[in-house]
């Protein structure tokens, strides 16, 4: 199977796992990347089953609309039951590294409301220990230099992400070479630094599920 096709795979099977669960006044949160967006054409065979989606950046939430899917501001909804994204990194502990796509503030206050982050992936996604993939952090832009002497500090090596301006406003520093021992404490620890907005580490709130593409099928990884 193709990378493409273990994506669409574990969307369908997101589907498959939420839409029993749906009734007509479900909001359901949407994430952001070329999983995401498999995920967001598969759910749209069904948009008469569920309201609405919220949308965890510009990009998703343009998909969704062009689906005819109604997409609602965080701040006026209510309960969000489902939370479904992509990701460039887990562990077994379903620990994650998002953020690839540079969405990883929305993404997290979404995931922070769900009561269920069900998270979506390929099988190479899946590693013994986080930071293979560089740990993307959103900083505010005046801050940018402070901020990259202060992940110094912590044992990486960052890198601007030119080019690219957050939906929020704001830059990306991607964190090359780290060992990510500790995540959860990694992740307080640049959320600490004056001018972070936020990081790509989701190990205080991981995923509650990962259905991971693989070969033979997709996988069922629970916390
Ligand atoms: C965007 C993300 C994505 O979920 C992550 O980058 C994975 O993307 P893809 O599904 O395209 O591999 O965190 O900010």
């Amino acid at each position: 199977m193709t990378q493409d096709q273990l994506k669409q795979a574990v969307a369908q099977a997101a589907v498959d796992f939420i839409l029993p669960q749906l009734d007509d006044k479900s909001i359901v949160g949407v994430g952001t990347g070329s999983t995401a967006n498999c995920f967001i054409d598969a759910l749209a065979q069904h948009k008469a089953a569920f309201d609405g989606a919220v949308a965890s950046s510009e990009a998703t939430a343009q998909r969704l609309k062009g689906h005819g899917i109604p997409v609602y501001e965080l701040n006026s909804i209510g309960d969000l039951e489902f939370y479904v994204d992509g990701c460039d990194e887990s562990n077994e502990r379903l620990e994650l590294i998002k953020g690839g796509g540079a969405a990883l503030t929305r993404e997290k206050i979404v995931a922070a409301v769900a009561k269920t982050f069900v998270c979506i992936a390929d099988g190479s996604k899946l590693v013994p220990l986080l930071g293979t993939f560089p740990l993307p952090v959103e900083v505010i832009p005046m801050a940018r230099s402070h901020v990259a002497r202060e992940l110094v500090k912590l044992g990486g090596d960052p890198v601007y992400r030119e080019g690219v301006t957050t939906d929020n406003g704001n830059i990306i520093i991607d964190l090359f070479n780290l060992q990510i021992g500790n995540p959860r404490e990694l992740e307080a620890q640049i959320n600490a630094i004056v001018g972070v907005v936020c990081n790509g580490l989701f190990a205080a709130r991981p995923a509650d599920l990962l259905l991971l593409g693989t070969a033979d099928g997709v996988r069922t990884l629970r916390r």
